[in-house]
């Protein structure tokens, strides 16, 4: 089978294609043939894990340092990337229920990883389910990532109908997922904050209202907030309360110590509070969102699918502000 591989850490050339052994599945696991994989936060920050400084990481020193010894110090050990896909199941396990051969799934293996190659064996009670079934693979696998974070994230927050979210990061793979949660299942009214060139994006996916933080201070035009859900932590500064409702609260996705700190006196003060968390999604959480795009309420917006021999310039794509949308690698042979 082909596999994109990377032993190194490095820019993007350091994804190569290569043959590997196809593996097979063991008792209660499911053999993939994986059909569309998305290129997201994880993998681009992965394959440069060696030169991400403990400052540019978003989280915590010491999730930085267990981050570091799971990646690998120096070359990476999990060898190859991926996870958040879309394909059909060729062969399942002794004991395996829930799926038969010929099933369409789309799932995610976190930080597993493992999902850039054109066969991947995973537990069938890990994080798979039934494909929706009004996306193509390439959307489908765009999915779980981003909706899987937000939706867990969002549980922390008791988002009423009606209530005004500020998402900033709204651009991203949580960020857009969060937009869309919070508008189409959660009835809230949302303003995404995102750079210019990603604005009609942000737009498109429903976001009443879109700040261009290029172009506008979004604390200094008056308007106040129930949830600020912060996905890099960018647009956090000290008089943030007076951006909160009453009861309002500010949501870190990534955050430092000094927030969790916050967290705490917060909570203890009964002040406007301050969240971070850190989530470990279900597979019911899975089938849930496999629900909200069927109903419409999760939809994606591709911007570029990439061959398995362009995975350099997939990266490439992801990482550039040309980036308008979900970035997908396809698998097949054929592509
Ligand atoms: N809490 C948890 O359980 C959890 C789980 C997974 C990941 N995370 C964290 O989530 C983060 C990744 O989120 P993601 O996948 O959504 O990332 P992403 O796809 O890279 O998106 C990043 C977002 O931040 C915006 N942004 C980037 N630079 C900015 C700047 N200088 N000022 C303002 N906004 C800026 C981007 O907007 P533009 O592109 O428009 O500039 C984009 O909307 C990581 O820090 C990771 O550690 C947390």
């Amino acid at each position: 089978m082909k596999t994109i591989i990377y032993t190194e850490y490095g820019n993007p050339e350091v994804l190569k294609v290569q043959e590997m052994l196809k593996p097979y599945p063991k008792d209660g696991e499911v053999l993939i043939k994986v059909q569309a994989v998305s290129v997201n936060f994880g993998d681009l920050i992965a394959r440069r894990f060696r030169y991400v400084s403990a400052k540019d990481f978003n989280m915590p020193f010491l999730i930085w340092i267990f981050a570091k010894l799971s990646f690998g110090l120096k070359s990476p050990r999990i060898k190859i990337l991926g996870n958040s896909f879309a394909g059909t199941i060729e062969q399942t396990g002794s004991d395996v229920r829930n799926f038969r051969v010929g099933d369409d799934v789309f799932g995610y293996t976190g930080e597993k990883m493992g999902a850039y190659s054109e066969y991947l064996c995973v537990s069938e009670k890990g994080l798979l389910a039934h494909k929706p079934t009004n996306t193509s693979y390439e959307e489908a696998s765009t999915i779980p990532y981003g909706s899987l974070i937000a939706l867990c994230l969002l549980k922390k927050v008791n988002i009423e109908r009606e209530q005004k979210v500020l998402v900033f990061g709204a651009s991203g793979g949580i960020g857009s997922a969060v937009v869309q949660l919070a508008k189409n299942h959660f009835g809230a009214e949302v303003t995404g904050v995102c750079s210019t060139e990603r604005v009609d994006y942000v737009k498109k996916l429903g976001a009443g209202n879109v700040i261009d933080y290029k172009r506008e201070e979004f604390s200094k035009n008056g308007e106040t907030y129930d949830h600020i859900i912060d996905i890099l932590g960018k647009g956090y500064n000290s008089s943030y309360k007076t951006l909160l409702n009453r009861k309002g609260t500010y949501l870190f996705v990534s955050f430092k110590a000094k927030n969790l700190l916050q967290m705490l006196w917060t909570k203890i003060s009964g002040q406007k509070k301050v969240i971070c968390a850190l989530v470990s999604p279900h597979a019911k959480d899975l089938q849930f969102i496999k629900e909200l795009v069927e109903e419409d309420k999760i939809r994606t917006v591709i911007d570029r699918v990439f061959k398995i021999d362009q995975a350099p310039e997939a990266h490439r794509h992801a990482e550039s502000a040309a980036r308008k949308g979900d970035v997908v690698i396809k698998l097949t042979r054929e592509a």
